[in-house]
């Protein structure tokens, strides 16, 4: 058993203490729009934030987590889809498949939380999320336009 808080709902959900965070987001919570991509932490498919860092919830346990940690999921990055990164993805057609896109927008986002105007450095250092439909440049060109960066 395990309580945590996902998107500003405390919920308990019955499951191993081993189980990787990113299978009760899935299956005991239903929000599917993170995932799975690689399982070991290497493609960034299941980002999620926890207290404002992006974190890759394939390779966690969940018995990491408590309730006290704010875990937010792309269902929730915004109330109403209103983040301004979502608008410029929306604006720049970003994804192509859209496999990755939401963990990409989720270590964006944490991005933007810490540093509100990246450099292109801090923007490669941070991203490192896989997009095997090569959307890197459009990805770059988004967190810029959300930053109110020159493109
Ligand atoms: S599925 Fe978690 S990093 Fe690839
Ligand atoms: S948009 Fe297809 S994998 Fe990134």
């Amino acid at each position: 058993m395990a309580r945590l808080t996902v998107n500003g709902v405390a919920r308990d959900v019955d499951v191993e203490p081993d189980t990787p965070l990113l299978w009760v987001i899935r299956e005991q919570l239903g929000l599917t729009g993170t995932k799975y991509g690689c399982g070991v932490a290497a493609c960034g498919a299941c980002t999620v934030m926890v207290d404002g860092e992006a974190l890759r919830s394939c390779s966690l346990p969940v018995s990491a987590f408590n309730e006290k940690q704010k875990i937010v999921t792309i269902e929730a990055l915004s109330p109403d889809g209103s983040h301004p990164l979502q608008k410029a993805w929306a604006a720049l057609d970003v994804p192509q498949c859209g496999y990755c896109q939401s963990g990409q927008l989720m270590a964006a986002a944490a991005l933007l939380a810490k540093t509100p105007k990246p450099s292109d450095a801090e923007i490669e250092a941070a991203m490192t999320n896989i997009c095997r439909c090569g959307t890197y440049n459009r990805i770059r060109d988004g967190i810029k336009q959300a930053a109110g960066i020159a493109i």
